[in-house]
């Protein structure tokens, strides 16, 4: 069971990414995106947890943005996959990583992974057309699980990545890994990273669930109007919003109804 406490207990691997500096010469304009995104726009410089970085904030505050540009900048395909995934369906990634900097450690990573839930299906297609093609290092399906991604359920596919292809010594960037996850697997994900940062991987993700942020130790950032500020997980607004609503869930939407400004639409 993963359990929460106020102190980083889980042990600090040396990181394989130190830090990101948005290097201000090489952004064209802060007047078109993706640079006049307010979060992006104040951008300094963030350092990385060794073990677990969390980007938080508003829908379109610019996480997505961000956490693949992070992952474009680390030699990821910009639609997800491994390294050595180079599909493109359709032309997704920002100018933003050419503007940005990574500081390495020294380690160098193993392995990794760039996971885009938007794009999954595609990364389940992908690893089915590497498959289908003549290969000296054999078939890929088996390093999945043994069954095609696109046999399972979402959820369940999503889950047999990070159990089967996520190892020891990776560095792992995911955009929203909850979005296919029950509260259980949910949890399932956060043990699976428990153990791959035990054996030296390092996280860096983009979510709006509290479970996630829940990870003991992780540096979680809020991008908001302001820039991104590093926040204690009691302090980010979806885990008050979260514990709040769900302490008194009638008292809170008649709250909401009574501060609505606005009638509904066509409501007399
Ligand atoms: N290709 C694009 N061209 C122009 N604007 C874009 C493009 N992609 C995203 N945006 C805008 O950039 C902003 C940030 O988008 P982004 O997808 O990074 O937000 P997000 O924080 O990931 O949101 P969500 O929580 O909904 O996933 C949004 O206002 C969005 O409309
Ligand atoms: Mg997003």
């Amino acid at each position: 069971m993963v359990r929460r406490s106020r102190r980083p207990s889980l042990a600090r691997p040396e990181p394989f990414l130190r830090s990101l500096v948005l290097v201000r010469e090489r952004v064209p304009s802060f007047d078109h995106y993706p640079f006049d995104i307010p979060a992006l726009r104040a951008l300094t410089k963030l350092d990385f947890n060794p073990a677990v970085t969390i980007f938080v904030g508003e829908n379109g505050s610019g996480k997505s943005t961000l956490v693949e540009a992070i992952a474009v900048a680390a030699g990821f395909n910009p639609e997800g996959g491994s390294r050595n995934f180079n599909f493109e369906t359709r032309r997704s990634d920002s100018p933003l990583f050419e503007a940005i900097r990574l500081v390495r450690g020294i380690r160098r990573p193993r392995t990794g992974f760039f996971l885009r839930a938007e794009s999954f299906y595609n990364v389940a297609t992908e690893v089915e057309r590497l498959d289908s093609a003549p290969s000296f290092s054999g078939p890929l399906a088996p390093v999945y699980g043994g069954v095609s991604l696109h046999e399972r359920s979402h959820g369940e596919s999503f889950l047999a990545l990070a159990v089967y292809r996520f190892f020891a010594n990776g560095l792992y960037v995911l955009d929203e890994p909850e979005a296919a996850l029950s509260p259980q697997n949910c949890l399932t994900l956060l043990l699976r990273m428990h153990q791959l940062v035990e054996q030296g991987a390092q996280f860096v993700l983009a979510t709006h669930s509290p479970l996630i942020m829940a990870y003991p130790g992780a540096t979680i950032y809020v991008l908001d109007g302001t820039g991104a500020h590093a926040t204690g997980f009691d302090d980010v607004e979806h885990v008050r919003l979260t514990r709040d609503f769900l302490a008194a869930p009638e008292s809170y939407l008649r709250h909401l109804r009574d501060a609505a400004q606005e009638p509904e639409p066509g409501y007399s």
